[in-house]
């Protein structure tokens, strides 16, 4: 590289960060490190981040500390998260005053609820990216970074890291303003993505090596786009040749059909696992969350899903804690959890979050009793997980092998569930029989078959 274009560069990006720009320009080494929070939309996002800098040919690593770039992709859903958030920025405040020409970058629900907010309280960021539109913001953190890359030539969703499995977010947003929840405010009304679209990532992914694509968005069962519901997008996605599974996440109870029942019943592509939020048994609780369910309907749709498909796994959310839920509501979303017996849950401490309307209402449980039926619940939830998973200790199943570690390998059932195997290169990506020796609450171990 020659003196006058280090020369011009100077001119053209000015002297501040002149360090920075040599490592790009003149040793062509960028450190880069993404730190994802919340849920499996930023993650989506984050991907495709990840895959735009490997494009460039920058460099990813694990440490803040050989960091020239740092994005912060977060979540604002329960104040947990956003507290998360900062406590990460004051850690990067204190580091870049040992390196100044380390770049930081917000992106996310957090950059988009506080926008400029977050500069004037963490000087050290440099800048703070709203969720409207991710290749809008790719484009501007490679801007930030002088690093030219074209978007159309990066492969949508497909991380260096999750080649068998790809994720592809389906739309965005969401237009059900449960009383408690901040995303519609963060992510804004719901937008299903083109349908020709979507079918393009899905097959690029799987040309470029996905088996497994996990469909994503607040709210798939809702999505439409044209004539295209969600069940015919499933249809479609599973006609791409090579493809062998295909996941989807999340759902609301009050739009999960007959129609997308009967797929996930006979498709033989479409894996038996349906998440989907049940968040409290109590209908007083659940009215006053806006849910638009009662119990008796969510529980009618459980059995439906049941006779329908009958190997299928339900996982669930669960809030305890919620304004003005009593002993009594708190005993109703337990017995649930005990008579619907869920594969597994997500149990959250309700968490008062701004502009919603939950945020009006006397937050009125304790955080003592919140913790209390957090526990409770928990505890619940664990040891009926653990006996699902014991009673498929000596069954065979179908696995698909997603990882391959330094001594053994991750593979997953068809509804869902990980299982660890001995190491055998040959297997990745491929879809093997294997017979369960051994259980344990999250993961189970087991030997190929032949
Ligand atoms: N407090 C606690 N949990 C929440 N969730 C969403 N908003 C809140 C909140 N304010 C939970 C719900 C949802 C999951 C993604 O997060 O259970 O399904
Ligand atoms: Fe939030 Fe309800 Fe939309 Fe889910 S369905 S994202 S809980 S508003």
């Amino acid at each position: 590289m020659s003196l006058s274009f280090n020369v011009s560069v100077e001119l053209k990006y000015g002297l501040k960060s002149l360090s920075f720009i040599k490592k790009v320009f003149w040793y062509n080494l960028l450190n880069y490190l993404i730190k994802t929070l919340g849920c499996q939309v930023n993650v989506c996002d984050s991907d495709k981040l990840d895959s735009a800098f490997s494009a460039c040919g920058a460099c990813k690593v694990d440490s803040l500390l050989d960091a020239d770039v740092f994005v912060l992709n977060t979540c604002s859903v329960r104040m947990q998260s956003e507290q998360k958030t900062f406590s990460y920025l004051g850690r990067v405040e204190e580091l870049k005053q040992q390196n100044l020409d380390m770049k930081v970058v917000v992106m996310g629900c957090v950059a988009e609820r506080l926008g400029y907010d977050i500069k004037k309280r963490f000087k050290s960021v440099d800048l703070v990216i709203g969720t409207k539109d991710v290749d809008d913001s790719i484009s501007k953190i490679m801007d930030l970074c002088y690093l030219k890359v074209s978007l159309k030539k990066i492969i949508p969703n497909v991380s260096p890291r999750s080649q068998i499995v790809s994720h592809i977010t389906i739309m965005k947003g969401c237009n059900n303003y449960c009383s408690y929840c901040i995303v519609p405010f963060v992510r804004g009304v719901e937008k299903s993505f083109d349908y020709n679209t979507v079918i393009n990532e899905c097959s690029l992914v799987v040309k470029n090596g996905a088996r497994e694509i996990i469909l994503l968005g607040q709210n798939v069962s809702s999505y439409k786009h044209r004539n295209v519901d969600f069940s015919l997008l499933l249809k479609s996605v599973a006609l791409i040749k090579n493809l062998k599974r295909i996941r989807f996440t999340t759902n609301h109870p009050k739009d999960l059909n007959d129609d997308l029942i009967n797929v996930i019943a006979t498709n033989p592509k479409t894996c038996p696992h349906v998440h989907l939020p049940m968040q409290s048994a109590s209908n007083k609780i659940l009215q006053s969350m806006n849910r638009r369910y009662t119990y008796e309907y969510y529980l009618a749709l459980i059995e439906k899903l049941r006779v329908a498909v009958p190997d299928i796994e339900i996982t669930t959310d669960i809030i305890v804690g919620f304004p003005g839920e009593t002993d009594e509501d708190f005993e109703c979303t337990l017995s649930a959890v005990k008579a619907i017996r869920f594969s597994g849950l997500y149990v959250f401490k309700y968490s008062p979050r701004p502009n919603t309307r939950a945020f009006e209402m006397s937050d009125n449980v304790s955080t003592i009793e919140k913790k209390r039926r957090h526990a409770i619940i928990l505890k619940e939830s664990n040891k009926i997980s653990a006996e699902i998973a014991l009673k498929m200790v000596g069954s065979n199943c179908q696995v698909l092998v997603e990882k391959i570690w330094n001594n053994f390998m991750e593979a997953r059932t068809r509804n869902g569930r990980k299982v660890f195997l001995k190491i055998n290169k040959e297997y990745f990506g491929k879809i093997i029989n294997v017979v369960i020796k051994e259980a344990k609450v999250n993961s189970l171990f087991g030997d190929v078959i032949g």
